[in-house]
């Protein structure tokens, strides 16, 4: 897919990895929704872009967990720039540590993680069915295949992401629906910074910032979005800015017991006991 052109939503466009993918959209002439909960973020974005030449862009304040806003982002969309082509599912929130983690931020991490690209593929199907045509990009994260450090919701949820991705593609894709599923490791980011600077009062988030900080390099946002745009035009499903994640993956699928024990190892050094 050639996004030229094209009428793409970028969840969470406010900050990070959504805002590179929203500058880089627009500068390749497609027309861009911004949608975050910061709602005043997701404007300042828009009007970044669309003060460039030809740049066009809104912003939109939406919560993406709630079916009904999604369904508002969409129908904006719509009114300002037609049916949308492209939709990046890339809210995302690295929250809570492990069982005993409240059930409030569980559920949290399962509404914005997985519930919300649900919501957004039950708005967008029905269109895209009928046109033969829509794409489906989903950030969940190197941790959804392979675990997070330090998080539970985290690691479970992303893991959701990917599988919804998955089951999008082998069901749909014989239907025109085409799916990439985006799986970095460490990205500067917000996200990414919390973990770093929690001073103890968020453990699982330390540990798991230390965790991609020390197994990989962290990149730059548009670093991510440069990869994301290639794998887009080869309609690539799994979109690996860290090339070693599948050399990670592929040794977790052959042989499970030795990753668990090398994870086991490495959770070692980061949390020590
Ligand atoms: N930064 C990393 O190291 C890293 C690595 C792998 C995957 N990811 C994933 O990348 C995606 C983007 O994260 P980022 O690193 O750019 O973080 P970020 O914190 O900079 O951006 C996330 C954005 O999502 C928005 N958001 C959160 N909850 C929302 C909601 N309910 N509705 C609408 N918007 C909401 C936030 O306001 C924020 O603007 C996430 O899905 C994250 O899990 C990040």
């Amino acid at each position: 897919m050639d996004p030229g052109g094209k009428v793409v939503v970028v969840t969470g466009g406010a900050n990070g990895i959504g805002r590179a993918l929203a500058h880089r959209f627009a500068a390749e002439d497609a027309r861009v929704v911004i949608a975050d909960l910061d709602g005043a973020g997701a404007s300042a974005v828009a009007r970044e872009i669309a003060a460039a030449p030809r740049g066009h862009a809104l912003g939109v304040s939406c919560d993406v967990t709630v079916d009904a806003e999604v369904a508002r982002l969409i129908g904006a969309t719509e009114d300002a720039f037609g049916p949308v082509d492209l939709f990046c599912a890339n809210a995302g929130v690295a929250v809570g540590q492990d069982p005993g983690t409240p059930d409030e931020v569980w559920d949290l991490a399962f509404g914005v993680n997985v519930r919300a690209h649900v919501l957004a593929a039950r708005h967008l199907l029905p269109g895209w069915l009928e046109r033969g045509a829509g794409y489906f990009l989903s950030t969940a994260s190197a941790a959804g295949l392979l675990t997070q450090i330090g998080s539970a919701p985290y690691a479970v949820t992303k893991h959701a992401a990917v599988a919804f991705a998955e089951w999008l593609s082998v069901t749909y894709g014989d239907r025109g629906i085409r799916v990439s599923c985006l799986c970095p490791m460490g990205v500067n980011t917000s996200l990414l910074h919390h973990g770093q600077s929690t001073d103890g009062t968020d453990p699982g988030a330390a540990a798991a910032a230390a965790v991609v900080t020390q197994t990989g390099a962290v990149l730059e946002p548009e670093a991510v979005a440069e990869v994301v745009i290639s794998a887009l035009r080869d309609e690539r499903f799994l979109i690996l800015p860290h090339p070693e994640v599948l050399t990670f993956f592929q040794r977790k699928a052959s042989d499970y017991d030795r990753w668990i024990a090398g994870m086991r190892r490495l959770r070692s050094r980061i949390i020590p006991s």
